[in-house]
């Protein structure tokens, strides 16, 4: 049997994985590809990948499990994937073309399979990230590309991190309702749990001007706030029914907005007394996974249920929407606000396209996401660096985190 990774029996029993629902196609390897590929996660995601070459297939799982000690398993599994997934059309996104050159630096994160996730910029340049699938936390130092990892505590399940003023790296512990606070001095952890039960899940998080750490709690359908001071959380729970709040950002002028990933709507809370007015949008069937505000105030939005990006003005009310350009499936998922443009990706369609939009002459532009030779996996939140020159932004099935600049007359920016 292949070396597996050491948290692999507890990853595999602590999931509530659905099972391999659907069998995989008859053939030679089919028995190994369910023992092995569904520890970390059903073979729906092999189903429904692109398809690829044995060499994709190889570099692909490689970024998932090491095959390497077991050559004749390794042989079986990919005879296997590539006789039944070859490369194929399936979920095919539609690219659109334009003239905007832009530079990806991508890197491979240590652990395998971890779910590597959310990449932020601390002020000394290094780019923190989360393993949420195996606790992790880890810093990357891009000018060098040497990585460190640090075990957050079992059952965590990081969501997400952001450096805060003190220069700590903050998670949310997804699933053991805590908010911690990781020390890169001293190593230490500090926990802050939730104080209502019915608080579970930590999501996303940014820190607000003033040093207090906003957050959503997804299936609890609520929004927190953290004083790092005092480790005091105060909870409000959204106004709308199973809402989901899911992106959160912190307007110029304090606000608080937060996209619902369960409803049509986007929330306002009020930093100071935390009172939730709902937002409706039009469509039935819209969800919003994330939002970004611009430097005018907008509030730029994916509108991931229905396949569309989304403008809404708080100042007006005003509210539109424009297709996606790989159609209603396409689910944008990520979005960030950067070098004078709305960039998002597109989920649903393979590869998992990065998309520009412009908003003067509202033109689209997209690129698919590579991870070295193969397109696979999801970008799942994006943010740009402190000072704004660049995109982070990650794949979480292939382990990779990447960085991506705007090329400006050979120069990249
Ligand atoms: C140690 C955990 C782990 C193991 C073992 C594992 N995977 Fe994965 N795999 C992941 C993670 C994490 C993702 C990303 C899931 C997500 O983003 O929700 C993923 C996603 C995928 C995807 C979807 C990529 C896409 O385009 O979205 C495919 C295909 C895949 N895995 C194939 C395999 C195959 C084949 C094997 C066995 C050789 C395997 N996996 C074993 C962790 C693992």
């Amino acid at each position: 049997m292949p070396r597996l990774p050491l948290r692999f029996a507890i990853l595999a029993t602590a999931l509530t994985l659905p099972a391999a629902a659907i069998a995989l196609p008859e053939g030679e390897g089919r028995d190994m590809v369910e023992a092995i590929c569904t520890a970390c996660h059903a073979t729906n995601l092999i189903e429904r990948s692109s398809g690829y070459t044995r060499d994709e297939w190889q570099f692909l799982s490689a970024t998932m499990i090491d095959l390497s000690d077991d050559p004749a398993l390794e042989d079986e599994i990919l005879d296997y994937l590539a006789a039944q997934f070859p490369p194929g059309n399936n979920r095919a996104a539609t690219p659109a073309d334009g003239p905007l050159q832009i530079h990806v630096e991508e890197w491979m994160v240590p652990t395998l399979g971890q779910r590597s996730r959310d990449p932020v910029e601390a002020p000394d340049g290094s780019i923190w990230w989360v393993g949420q699938w195996l606790d992790i936390l880890g810093r990357l130092d891009p000018d060098t590309g040497e990585m460190e990892e640090f075990d957050l505590p079992a059952g965590a399940r990081p969501h997400s991190v952001n450096i805060g003023p003190d220069g700590a790296a903050w998670y949310t512990g997804n699933r053991n309702a805590t908010m911690g606070r990781f020390d890169p001095d001293s190593g230490e952890i500090t926990e802050f749990p939730m104080p209502d039960e019915a608080a579970r899940d930590p999501h996303t998080a940014e820190f607000a001007a003033d040093g207090m750490l906003w957050f959503t709690l997804q299936q609890s359908n609520m929004i927190g706030r953290l004083d790092p001071e005092t480790g005091a959380v105060d909870l409000v729970t959204s106004p709308r029914e199973r809402s989901r709040p899911y992106g959160l950002k912190v307007a110029e002028d304090g606000t608080i907005w937060v996209s619902c990933n369960g409803a049509n709507c986007l929330l306002r809370i009020d930093p100071h007394t935390m009172s939730v007015t709902e937002i409706p949008l039009p469509e039935e069937g819209t969800t919003v996974r994330r939002l970004d505000l611009d430097a005018d105030g907008i509030i730029w939005w994916v509108n991931s249920g229905l396949g569309r990006l989304g403008r809404y003005d708080p100042a007006t009310g005003d509210i539109q929407e424009w297709a996606s350009p790989s159609g209603p499936h396409s689910h944008p998922y990520a979005i960030a606000v950067f070098d004078g443009a709305v960039w998002y990706n597109e989920s649903g369609v393979r590869p998992d396209m990065l998309v520009r939009f412009d908003p003067e002459s509202e033109d689209f532009q997209s690129w698919p996401i590579a991870s070295g030779p193969v397109h696979a996996g999801i970008l799942r939140h994006m943010r740009t660096t402190l000072g704004g020159e660049a995109l982070l932004i990650h794949q979480s099935g292939t382990n990779h985190i990447a960085r991506v600049t705007i090329e400006r007359d050979g120069l990249t920016q």
